[in-house]
């Protein structure tokens, strides 16, 4: 099979998702440069490959994912589903609004963070910890037994969360961190860790 072909820099989550999956599953993939500062995510090349204009945009990729997403067993898949939404509606919305104040104004548009977003987002962060606290409590990983999308979606966001001064917002969940930590030492993590700091 020729290899995947993954649009956008890693450096954005939703690409960093999709790379951790496929170096999980050991794929060959092609990672192709999209320049978004000028635009090209908007060219209709692009537009044909994600016709929302962002990125990632990957093709052959459907494969990989089936696996990810434990399509073959309906009750596990059904678990996937929930947690990965889950993580959009609660714990990628809290933490993409941190990372924004805390890295993004900083290092890219020269300005500080408002404490006030800051601080209601943590809250939001905190309630949802609880709830993946109680998860984590009792399964190693959140759709049960067994790694799948639904927790290598939250490394990018985690990654993230460890450079803010608000790491330690972690301690007070002791599972959670634990579960975080293994995600970190995986290989295929490591590995896209790399790129995005590249
Ligand atoms: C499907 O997943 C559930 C929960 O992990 C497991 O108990 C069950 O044995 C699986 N079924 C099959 C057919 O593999």
């Amino acid at each position: 099979m020729a290899p995947v072909k993954v649009f956008g820099p890693a450096k954005s989550t939703a690409v960093a998702r999709v790379l951790v999956c496929l170096e999980e599953v050991g794929a060959e993939y092609e990672q192709v440069g999209v320049h978004i500062p000028a635009g090209e995510q908007k060219s209709p090349a692009h537009l044909a490959r994600n016709p929302f204009g962002q990125v990632p945009a990957f093709q052959d990729g459907d494969l990989i994912l089936f696996d990810l997403l434990k399509e073959s067993n309906l009750s596990q898949s059904a678990m996937v589903d929930v947690w990965l939404e889950v993580e959009s509606q609660t714990f990628d919305t809290a933490m993409s609004a941190i990372t924004f104040q805390c890295l993004t104004i900083p290092t890219f548009m020269g300005g500080i963070a408002d404490d006030k977003i800051v601080e209601e987002n943590l809250g939001k962060l905190k309630k949802a910890l609880e709830v993946y606290e109680a998860r984590s409590c009792r399964f190693r990983y959140l759709a049960g037994d067994f790694i799948s999308l639904a927790d290598l979606s939250h490394f990018p966001m985690a990654h993230y969360l460890l450079a803010t001064p608000h790491a330690s917002v972690l301690d007070a969940y002791p599972h959670v961190k634990s579960w975080i930590n293994d995600l970190m030492k995986r290989p295929a993590v490591k590995r896209v860790r790399e790129l995005m700091e590249a």
